[in-house]
């Protein structure tokens, strides 16, 4: 099948769109129609080289679509079915029997190797070279092939192209709080970076009670977005004393938990060194960058934590859903985050994301779906 992808060819390059052929799909695999797929930084990792990663490759892995063909071991789906893809995960090792997909022991394999287990891939240049997978997703793209573990199925009056962002982002936001740092009804919590990640981590704090929701970043404007999602304060960390505002606004008992998106070295010790007795922080970006710190002095002796969470421990066809329903409630307003951009434009929406322009760009990948109905959300921008 011919299908067009935006395909980084090499570390640092643009997006380039280009017509690839599409494999043929393994028994438990699905071909899902791409409707619209958000940008990630994950993504953007990539593709600037922070995290390695097998060129030339079809990036993406926040897709929503539908259904085009199922393989024959396929239960659960069939054609025509809408869709938002997350991660894939094996599904029988004893993290994915106990709930704990993202622990999943094939985790790597299965979304960061840029191809099946077995080595094949599933696009191919017209010369035949061999075109790397992401998350066995790769969403940049016209139609792709990914298994069916990545699935939610999505009802079919939706609209599905806001959706696509909730299989990685505001999961990663909504997990590290829910089923990361789990925390106590009106307790505190500081979150660097306000991005998607950030503000999903913001909203759901909020929801889960958390009485003191301090946004730190580095733009007013999506400082502003914080405090119009829940933050009860925000701190411009170039303009301000990041330390002397937390004190004032904790009475000088620091924070109990806080969660760090921006994956810089300061602002991730700054997010252990804010932390009351007993906190936690959760430092989930995806850098190269490493913290230094005195083991005794900055955990041990305040019974601090610092925890790993990766895709928010969430198991993302109960996550999805359960977001959907708290966004159709407003308590999840995370179309306020999203601006849209056509699939061409996929190099200005990541130069967007990156200069802070836009928090999550959405490209609609098929601009035929619902064409006579409006995109109905306020926009930032
Ligand atoms: N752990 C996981 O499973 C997981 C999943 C998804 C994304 N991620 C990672 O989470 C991170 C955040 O993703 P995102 O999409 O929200 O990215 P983003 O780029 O939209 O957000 C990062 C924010 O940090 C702010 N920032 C930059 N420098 C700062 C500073 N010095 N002080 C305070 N704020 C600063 C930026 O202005 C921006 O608002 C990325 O590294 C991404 O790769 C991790
Ligand atoms: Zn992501
Ligand atoms: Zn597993």
């Amino acid at each position: 099948m011919e299908i067009s992808a935006a395909v980084l060819n090499d570390v640092n390059e643009d997006y380039q769109l280009e017509e690839l052929t599409l494999g043929e799909i393994y028994p438990d695999e699905v071909v899902v129609k791409i409707v619209a797929t958000g940008i990630c930084h994950s993504d953007e990792a990539l593709r600037v080289g922070d995290a390695a990663f097998p060129m030339p490759s079809v990036l993406g892995h926040e897709g929503a679509g539908i259904i085009e063909k199922v393989g024959a071991s396929v239960k659960d789906f069939s054609a025509g079915d809408q869709v938002v893809m997350a991660y894939n995960y094996c599904g029988t090792c004893p993290s994915c029997r106990t709930g704990h997909p993202s622990s999943c022991s094939q985790w790597t394999a299965l979304n960061f190797a840029g191809t099946r287990q077995d080595g094949s891939h599933t696009f191919f240049k017209k010369d035949g070279t061999p075109v790397a997978n992401f998350f066995t997703q790769s969403s940049f793209a016209t139609y792709t092939i990914t298994n069916a573990n990545n699935l939610i199925k999505i009802d079919p009056d939706e609209d599905l192209r806001l959706f696509g962002p909730l299989g990685c982002g505001l999961l990663t936001g909504f997990g590290t709080v829910v089923n990361g740092l789990k925390p106590a009804t009106s307790s505190s919590i500081a979150v660097f970076g306000t991005g998607a990640v950030g503000l999903g981590v913001l909203m759901t704090a909020k929801i889960e009670g958390c009485s003191t929701i301090i946004a730190v970043d580095i733009h007013d404007a999506r400082l502003e977005t914080a405090k119009d999602l829940g933050a009860t304060h925000t701190i411009n960390s170039r303009t301000e004393n990041l330390e002397e505002r937390i004190a004032e606004i904790r009475g000088g008992q620091g924070v109990d938990y806080t969660v760090d998106t921006t994956g810089i070295s300061a602002v991730m010790k700054s997010a252990v060194d804010v932390l009351g007795i007993g906190g936690i922080t959760a430092p989930v970006a995806v850098t190269p960058n490493s913290i230094e710190f005195n083991t005794f002095t900055d955990l041990v002796l305040a019974n601090r934590k610092l925890i790993g969470v990766l895709m928010g421990d969430s198991v993302p066809q109960l996550a999805v859903p359960k977001l959907i329903q708290y966004h159709k409630e407003g308590k999840f307003p995370f179309d306020k985050l999203v601006k849209f951009y056509k699939f061409s434009e996929i190099n200005q929406a990541a130069a967007d994301s990156n200069s802070g322009k836009t928090i999550k760009p959405i490209l609609i990948v098929d601009e035929n779906y619902r064409k006579d109905e409006p995109l109905e959300y306020n926009f930032q921008i």
